[in-house]
């Protein structure tokens, strides 16, 4: 077999087999296929596109290039979330607690943030002591005990995917469909959960920015999952503007520690809310979503999503008191207002904008290197369809970084878009995506 051929085949919009795939990953990351190949096959396949079957090939190919994580030793039916990737998406810090204090085990791996885009890992370091570098039997043995538990993704869970993403990176070659599909379901499927639920954002903070988009990728994981006997469900929902208020760690802490009690800002509490009825539907602790639903709201105001929560910090070496007096989290020194300076209806946020305030504030790092201040972020307290008069507060930024106030202001003014008219507020939750078919909202 010759990589050359494969690429023509590709090129001409034939598919390719099973071994055709086995060959150019097996060869690609054992370093005996050149880059210059593989960036030319990315290119046939960004312009004639992946079968379904193709799809699924490819996703097993790179699967199973490094660590399949075996949960098997977990009692119950383990139920995975993903997020797309958003900013100040505060999910899974409330996700985790809340589906567990619902009898279905989390186990959960998830990654560190970079850019404009928060990661889950770094919100749970905010915490004093939390330890998210546990081994995986300790990880099992955890869940098996208190029902949850969320670590870091082990460095070898699909490294092909790895080596792919950073070199569709830089050959214009990573918004197609088929790609970027494969590329997340061969990690979450490599983490082994039984039943996978994806949160597909859509919005000027997300990856695809158009409904009917999201849509396709969110068909084309669910086929993946189904056709690898892991049940999946996705939900596309909004990343036109920052979920909820805080954007930044320990901000973002303290607002799901809110989430918890039952209180937060809407948008944030009902995509939460959303999700764990989900997942605690496919994860069997209840019969119908209706009646997850009610367990989920009836955890949220009994406190028993917060006892969760309280416990499973404490057995990942965190101190509780983070969590019981959510003041001892991290703060930064410089705290400031601001301000509108323009007045109208918000009728556009530009998220990602506010992300990278957020991120040169010291909330997020430009590169892998830098060294996060977990006190550092923004609340932005406004949303599409506000009307807000100039000089108004619009919310607050925390930093140690007097230099950077002026720059993370300006961004976070330019990120808005004004007007004179009445604006709808955005739709939230916007479609749900089974194997069953489109259900939109
Ligand atoms: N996220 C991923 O993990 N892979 C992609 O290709 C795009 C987004
Ligand atoms: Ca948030």
């Amino acid at each position: 077999m010759r990589m050359y051929d494969i690429i023509a085949k590709k090129k001409h919009g034939e598919k390719l087999t099973d071994e055709e795939f086995d060959f150019f990953i097996n060869g690609y990351i054992n370093d005996e296929i050149p880059e210059y190949q593989v960036s030319a096959l990315l290119m046939a396949i960004y312009f004639q596109g992946l079968s379904r079957e193709e799809t699924v090939a490819l996703t097993h190919k790179v699967m199973h290039s490094g660590d399949v994580i075996d949960l098997s030793d977990i009692e119950g039916i383990k139920v995975d979330k993903h997020s797309s990737g958003g900013v100040g998406d505060t999910t899974t810090l409330v996700l985790a607690p809340l589906v567990s204090s619902c009898g279905v085990p989390v186990a959960k791996m998830s990654g560190r943030g970079l850019g404009h885009t928060g990661g889950t890992l770094d919100k749970l370091e905010a915490i004093e002591g939390f330890n998210i570098h546990l081994k995986i039997d300790e990880f099992v043995n955890q869940v098996n005990k208190n029902k949850v538990s969320v670590i870091g993704q082990t460095k070898n869970i699909a490294p092909a995917d790895k080596k792919l993403y950073a070199l569709r990176d830089v050959t214009a070659t990573v918004d197609n469909i088929g790609l970027i599909a494969a590329s997340i379901m061969s990690k979450k499927l490599a983490a082994g959960s039984d039943k996978i639920v994806l949160d597909v954002k859509v919005g000027s903070g997300a990856f695809v920015k158009e409904l009917d988009g999201a849509i396709e990728l969110a068909q084309e994981m669910v086929n993946i999952g189904t056709d690898m006997g892991r049940e999946t469900v996705a939900i596309i929902t909004s990343m036109e503007q920052p979920l909820g208020y805080a954007i930044g760690n320990a901000n973002e802490v303290r607002e799901a520690i809110d989430v918890l009690k039952g209180q937060g800002p809407d948008d944030l509490r009902d995509l939460c809310v959303k999700f764990a009825s989900t997942m605690v539907h496919l994860g069997g602790g209840a019969d119908s979503f209706e009646a997850a639903k009610e367990m989920v709201l009836e955890n949220l105001s009994n406190g028993k999503a917060l006892e969760k929560m309280v416990e499973f910090v404490t057995a990942q070496g965190g101190n509780k008191e983070n969590i019981l007096n959510p003041d001892t989290l991290p703060t930064s020194d410089i705290v400031r207002e601001i301000k509108a300076d323009k007045t109208g209806y918000i009728k556009a946020i530009q998220s990602d904008d506010i992300g990278i305030a957020a991120m040169i504030l010291g909330a997020g790092r430009e590169t892998m290197d830098d060294v996060l201040d977990m006190g550092a972020g923004i609340y932005f307290n406004k949303k599409i369809g506000d009307y807000v008069e100039a000089g108004e507060v619009l919310g607050t930024l925390m930093t140690n970084k007097a230099e950077k106030i002026d720059e993370a202001i300006q961004m976070t003014l330019d990120a808005l878009e004004y007007s004179e008219t009445e604006v709808a507020k955005s739709q939230l939750i916007k479609a749900k995506v089974t194997c069953d078919g489109v259900e939109k909202y």
